[in-house]
C-alpha cells in the first residue's frame, strides 16, 4: 500500500486567478494556515482497470474524471509507464465542516503516487505536483503557515513553509451555513474574476498584502492577521461581484454571518471572517472566545454545524 495523509489549509492571503489553467500557474503568491480537524488519506496501487473509491463508495462521475485525468497528466509530464491504478480516498472532512477538500485531497493523491513509482520527490517537488491537481494542495503539503510563490513556469510555481509550528493563538471555526454544492466551480468563478475592472487592483495590491501578512505572523499579531485575513476575502468578493457578468457565492445566511462578526467585534469578541469559494464562513479567532463564539452562532442559527481547528501537520506516510 502506498498511503500519503494531508491536510486541508485555508487561505489568509487567497488565490484568485490563473495564469495558466493547465498547469494552475496563479497570478498571484497566497499564504495559508494548514488545519488539524481536515484530511485526506489516500492509498494507491496498480491495477488491471483504474478505479477511484472515495469513503468506500466507487465514483464513476466527473470527480473520478478529474482524478484520472490527473494521474495521466502526471505520468506524462513524468515519462512513466501509463499504468492503470486503483486509488482508495478517504475523507476525514466532518460533515460539519462545509469546507472544500481539493486541497488535501490533491496534496495526499500527489504523496500517494511518489510512492507508487518510487519517486523520492522532496517537499518542494510534491507541492508542484500537488499543485497541478489543485492549486491550493501545492500548500497542503506543508503544516503551520506556509506560502504559495506565484512563479512564472511550473517548475518555480510551489509552497513553502514559513512556519510549520506557529505558536501563535489561532483558532478557526467552521460554519457550516449552506451544504449545497457550489454552483459555480473555482476555475470558472476565476475565469470571470479576470472581466471585473478591479481585478488589476487585486493582483496590485499581492505583494504588500502578503508582505503585510508575513509581518503580521512574525509579530504574533492576531489582530492584523485577522483583520488583513478578512479583508483579502472581501476583495476577493468584491471582485466577483464586480465581474462581468457578476456573480457571488454568498447566500443570505453568509452576510447575517458576517454581521454576527461585526456585533460580537463591538462587543469586545475579538474575531474576524474568511470566506472561499462558496457560501460558508469561517471565523478567526483565540482560543479564549471559541466557546463564546460558538454559543452566538448557535443561538442566531438554526441547526448551525461548527467545527473547530488550529494548525495542522505537513504531509505524512503510512508506512
Ligand atoms: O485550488 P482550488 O481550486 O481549490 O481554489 C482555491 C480557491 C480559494 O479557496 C478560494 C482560495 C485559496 O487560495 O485557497
Amino acid at each position: 500500500m502506498n498511503t500519503a495523509i494531508a491536510h486541508t489549509n485555508i487561505a489568509l492571503i487567497k488565490y484568485w486567478g490563473k495564469q495558466d489553467e493547465q498547469l494552475r500557474l496563479p497570478l498571484m503568491s497566497s499564504l495559508s494556515m494548514t488545519l488539524d480537524a481536515f484530511y485526506t488519506d489516500t492509498s494507491i496501487e496498480f491495477a488491471d482497470e483504474d478505479k477511484f473509491y472515495l469513503n468506500g463508495t466507487l465514483q464513476t462521475d466527473a470527480s473520478a474524471q478529474r482524478v484520472f485525468t490527473y494521474i495521466h497528466k502526471l505520468q506524462a509530464l513524468l515519462n512513466l509507464r501509463p499504468e492503470s491504478v486503483v486509488i482508495k480516498s478517504v475523507n476525514h472532512v466532518p460533515t460539519a465542516a462545509g469546507l472544500a477538500s481539493s486541497s488535501s485531497a490533491f496534496a495526499a493523491l500527489a504523496g500517494a503516487f511518489n510512492r507508487l513509482y518510487k519517486l523520492d520527490l522532496n517537499h518542494k517537488q510534491l507541492s508542484i505536483l500537488a499543485r497541478i491537481g489543485s492549486g491550493s494542495a501545492s500548500r497542503s503539503i506543508f503544516g503551520g503557515f506556509s506560502i504559495w510563490k506565484k512563479g512564472v513556469t511550473s517548475d518555480d510555481s510551489f509552497a513553502y513553509p514559513i512556519d510549520e509550528n506557529p505558536t501563535m493563538d489561532l483558532h478557526l471555526l467552521a460554519i457550516e451555513l449552506d451544504t449545497k454544492p457550489k454552483s459555480l466551480s473555482s476555475t470558472e468563478g476565476m475565469k470571470l474574476a479576470k472581466t471585473s475592472p478591479f481585478f488589476n487592483h487585486w493582483l496590485e495590491a499581492n505583494d504588500s498584502e502578503l508582505d503585510a501578512m508575513i509581518s503580521a505572523i512574525n509579530n504574533n499579531d492576531f489582530t492584523a492577521l485577522g483583520e488583513l485575513a478578512e479583508y483579502n476575502a472581501n476583495e476577493m468578493h468584491a471582485i466577483n461581484l464586480s465581474a462581468k457578468p457578476g456573480f457571488t457565492y454568498f447566500v443570505p445566511e453568509t452576510l447575517k454571518a458576517i454581521e454576527l462578526i461585526h456585533t460580537l467585534r463591538k462587543n469586545g469578541i475579538e474575531c474576524y471572517y474568511t470566506i472561499d469559494a462558496g457560501p460558508n464562513v469561517k471565523v478567526l479567532c483565540q482560543l479564549k472566545n471559541v466557546k463564546d463564539i460558538q454559543k452566538y452562532f448557535v443561538s442566531e442559527f438554526n441547526n448551525v454545524k461548527i467545527v473547530s481547528a488550529s494548525f495542522g501537520p505537513g504531509i505524512s506516510y503510512l508506512d
